[in-house]
């Protein structure tokens, strides 16, 4: 995708939104397959390279290191960073896919990991795949400073943890069967799938010192992507089928979920995901950065996105 959008003041050339994507994609799964070995004991190293290789969008990553760019971030910190949070996701996918969770067996166009695994295998899996991703964020200081290394497992741990993703989780199966207003929905949403979303923004800017006003200006953006990434999420699962996905439609009708569009119907979530692009891309242009236009091309990409 190429884009012209003017995104700043300073800079409306042309942007190869693909190119872009594409190196960042290849420095990710090389450092991705690096970093998860398979050397773990008792076919375990295996279902981790199986939850997290060889599939996925990787936004999570894509959000780091566009915001790295963006505020001219440490290379060696946002990379590690990148594939930190996307373990964090990999594993909350094996895990949410469980018979005790949604209870799923098609993830990234494969069966998932329990099916394919064992349940036992698919739970320390996702065990040892979150603790991989703090290892990745504390290196020798020689690679990156004690300071930065210390945010950025806090900002990870924060929004991994029951004030993040994994207390969304448990809202999420608490509400099985009950239609939750709006500012409930949102609630669950900006744990369950916001929050990781937030920290990818949040560990990017974190690679470098940045001012308060620019620090809150994309903190603005990402809770508005996170939102916006749900809602399509609960679209998607309605309109799209399994081949395109690479995940079962339908699930959230069938588990009973409340979503958005349960609460707003097809046409109410669509627009309601086009409002919150309009203010993830205010908020960019309030951060006065320079260069914000792979985070701009994330933004309409979270929102048009097929799959
Ligand atoms: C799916 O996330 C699960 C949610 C948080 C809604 P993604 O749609 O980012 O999944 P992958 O990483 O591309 O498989
Ligand atoms: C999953 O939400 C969110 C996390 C894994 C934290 P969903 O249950 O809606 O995700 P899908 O639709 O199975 O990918
Ligand atoms: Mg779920
Ligand atoms: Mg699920
Ligand atoms: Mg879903």
């Amino acid at each position: 995708m190429t884009t012209d959008l003017p995104t700043s003041s300073t800079d409306t050339s042309v942007f190869d939104f693909q190119a872009w994507t594409d190196a960042q994609l290849q420095r990710t799964e090389q450092a991705l397959s690096a970093w998860v070995g398979v050397d773990a004991p008792a076919n375990l190293g295996h279902a981790m390279r199986y939850a997290v290789l060889d599939g996925g969008k990787r936004l999570r990553p894509l959000l780091v290191l566009a915001a790295a760019q963006a505020v001219n971030g440490l290379p060696e910190a946002a990379l590690r960073a990148a594939c930190a949070v996307e373990l964090i996701h990999a594993y909350s996918l094996v895990h949410d896919d469980m018979p005790c969770m949604d209870n799923d067996v098609l993830r990234r166009g494969k069966p998932t990991v329990h099916v394919q695994f064992g349940e036992a295998q698919a739970l320390l899996g996702g065990d040892a795949l979150q603790a991989l991703a703090f290892e990745l964020l504390t290196p020798s200081e020689a690679e990156v400073p004690a300071a930065m290394q210390a945010k950025l497992c806090r900002i990870l741990a924060q929004a991994a943890g029951s004030r993040g993703m994994a207390g969304g989780q448990a809202i999420d199966l608490a509400s099985v069967g009950k239609a939750l207003s709006e500012q409930e929905l949102r609630h669950m949403h900006g744990l369950k799938t916001g929050a990781l979303l937030q920290a990818s923004v949040a560990m990017g800017v974190a690679c470098a010192q940045v001012s308060q006003p620019v620090q809150q200006a994309l903190a603005r953006y990402a809770e508005a992507l996170g939102v916006a990434f749900q809602v399509v999420d609960d679209v998607l699962d309605v309109v799209a089928d399994a081949a395109t996905l690479g995940k079962t439609p339908g699930k959230d009708a069938a588990n009973d979920k409340p979503t958005f569009v349960s609460l707003m119907g097809l046409d109410g979530a669509r627009n309601y995901a086009n409002v919150l692009l309009q203010q993830a891309l205010q908020a960019l242009k309030e951060s006065c950065l320079t260069d914000v236009r792979a985070l701009s091309a994330l933004a309409h990409m979270v929102v048009s996105r097929s799959h």
